[in-house]
């Protein structure tokens, strides 16, 4: 039987698949044609062109049905990979453009299109994220977003994009108010910049998560903190190769992180982008590292743990990673 697994780390638009998105484009006549090689990938050669590409390709999802059908898309691959829970980001930048009834129709259409897949053993969650090199303006506007939908689905809120832009603090306002709104944090660190980018993450945002965070073994007085405070790793091994950031998957620093006794997780972060699904990253950990069936469940174990979800919820899910679950 496949290893149930829990996905903390998966950003909606990212796991478009190319032919999904080439199909809306042409439905809508939107020229986009420049973004995919011949064989139909996405083309990129960097990680600003890779978030060129993803914002081209997220062009093409203008409506709240476009992500309802994205969702169903993204939560039949899930299953076949393996995945009960999966936590997703969703930008109000690109559901809405920041608009509060904008945002709240395609979270509607979002929930609607994955509902029927909990008894069908796969449950989605909701992670609101502002993107990074859009400004601390827009993040505040997201996080608005955020407050107002937070509750039972809804359930995070995180910064992805380009890590390069601006510090941590300056989004510290967004993530003040996504905070009192009850919302559990996360954001992309440590991806672009090394070990002070994490530290100040975890300071100045008061994450409860790191997106990413892998960098953190260059100074090994840091990851001694991060074993210490029990902060949870978002480590998507595929995309970290797929970008460049290390040359293979042997050389990626999650096997030492865990030995160091961090809390690491395994998530695909952009999968078609990146050639990978959760079942493929599995697959090459378990090839690279030598890792057993009892370490990936304990892999998937810390990931649940570490899951926004309510309580009721997590109880729910746990009870499918028992081995022998159908
Ligand atoms: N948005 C989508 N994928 C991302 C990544 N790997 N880093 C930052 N922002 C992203
Ligand atoms: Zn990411």
């Amino acid at each position: 039987m496949m290893l149930p697994k829990i996905e903390l780390h998966l950003h909606l638009e990212g796991a478009a698949p190319p032919a999904f998105i080439r199909g809306l484009a042409r439905e809508k006549s939107i020229d986009i044609n420049g973004i995919f090689d011949e064989r139909g990938r996405y083309r990129f050669d960097s990680f600003r062109q890779f978030l060129k590409v993803y914002e081209a390709a997220t062009s093409a999802l203008t409506t709240p049905d476009d992500y309802a059908r994205l969702t169903r898309a993204v939560l039949e691959e899930s299953a076949a990979s393996g995945v009960a829970y999966c936590e997703t980001f969703i930008s109000p930048d690109f559901c809405g453009g920041g608009d509060l009834g904008a945002w709240q129709d395609y979270l509607h259409a979002i929930r609607e299109a994955a509902a029927p897949f909990d008894p069908q053993g796969i449950t989605l969650r909701g992670i609101a994220t502002c993107i990074r090199h859009f400004g601390p303006d827009r993040a505040r506007q997201a996080a608005r977003c955020a407050m107002e939908t937070a509750g039972d689905w809804l359930v995070g809120f995180g910064m992805g994009g380009d890590e390069n832009t601006g510090q941590p603090k300056d989004y510290a306002y967004a993530f003040d108010m996504a905070r009192e709104a009850g919302l559990r944090l996360t954001a992309h660190a440590g991806e672009w910049r090394g070990p002070d980018a994490v530290r100040d993450t975890i300071r100045d945002l008061r994450v409860d998560r790191i997106g990413h965070g892998v960098r953190a073994i260059e100074d090994l007085a840091l990851v001694d903190e991060l074993a210490e405070r029990g902060t949870v790793l978002e480590c998507c091994p595929g995309s970290n190769i797929a970008l460049g950031l290390y040359p293979g998957w042997r050389r990626h620093p999650i096997n030492e992180l865990d030995r160091r006794g961090v809390r690491v997780t395994v998530s695909t972060d952009d999968p078609p982008f990146f050639d990978t699904t959760m079942a493929r990253e599995y697959d090459r950990l378990a090839e690279a590292f030598d890792w057993d069936d009892g370490q990936l469940r304990r892999i998937a174990r810390t990931a649940l743990d570490a899951a926004f979800c309510d309580g009721e919820t997590r109880a729910r899910i746990l009870k499918r990673l028992e081995p022998g679950h159908a």
